[in-house]
């Protein structure tokens, strides 16, 4: 089939929520369906995604950004997404690769800015020298109670022998990721066209079948191409 619309305009896709809600399974299981539909995609994540970036992920998940603060981290992520966009994001979409990102701009507003307290003007500022235009097309906010997601990490970690260590964000207290959890859901709604806030307290089946809706609905240049 000639295939036009890919080669016009790749998609760009983020997930976003709170901790343990499950983005990265949905993330690779959405990647697994835009296989099946010849769609080529590539899997990045925030912070992170390439080697500079990836260096101030450990910097700032080790902790060893807290002293500098929620508006010293807010440009850190920035620094980072900055590289992420200009050599991975960028350069993909440029070559008609759509990309899928576990988490982008919208954890900065809502961690280090609404939670974190952070000014708007400055993540404005930090969004706008960041993206350099490069908003997502779609964003999916998997919502959850914190307290459910708390158990489930817990319960994985028993499951899997892992200790619970906690990172950086995983360490703060509930009434924090309660907080966190309605500023997902305060700029989901801020932003009708862009975000879709899906439940995430559903089998992970269900789940992936209810991105699939939003994913194929949104993007019509899905519709008809097989996806098993
Ligand atoms: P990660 O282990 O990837 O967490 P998760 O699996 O929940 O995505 O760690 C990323 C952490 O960094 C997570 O706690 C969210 C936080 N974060 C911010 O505070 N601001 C940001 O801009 C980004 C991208 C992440």
């Amino acid at each position: 089939m000639l295939d036009t619309s890919q080669a016009s305009r790749a998609r760009f896709i983020t997930f976003e929520g709170g901790e343990g809600v499950g983005k990265s399974t949905q993330v690779k299981r959405l990647l697994a369906s835009l296989a099946e539909t010849s769609i080529q995609a590539v899997r990045t994540r925030e912070p992170g995604g390439t080697p500079k970036a990836e260096a101030v992920r450990s910097f700032i998940l080790q902790g060893r950004s807290e002293s500098w603060g929620a508006g010293g981290e807010a440009v850190l992520f920035a620094a980072a997404r900055l590289n992420h966009v200009n050599e991975l994001i960028a350069p993909n979409l440029a070559a008609g690769k759509w990309v899928i990102s576990d988490r982008f701009h919208d954890s900065t507003r809502a961690y280090q800015g609404l939670t974190g307290g952070v000014d708007d003007k400055l993540i404005a500022a930090l969004e706008s020298l960041a993206l350099d235009g490069h908003a997502p097309d779609l964003t999916i906010v998997l919502d959850m109670d914190p307290e459910i997601a708390f158990r489930r990490v817990a319960q994985r970690a028993i499951e899997d022998g892992l200790a619970l260590t906690g990172d950086r964000f995983e360490k703060e207290d509930i009434e924090w990721h309660k907080r966190l959890r309605d500023s997902f859901l305060s700029i989901a709604k801020a932003n009708p066209s862009r975000c879709v806030v899906i439940s995430a307290d559903q089998g992970e089946d269900a789940l992936e079948g209810a991105i699939w809706a939003v994913v194929s609905d949104k993007f019509p240049e899905l519709t008809g191409r097989a996806r098993a």
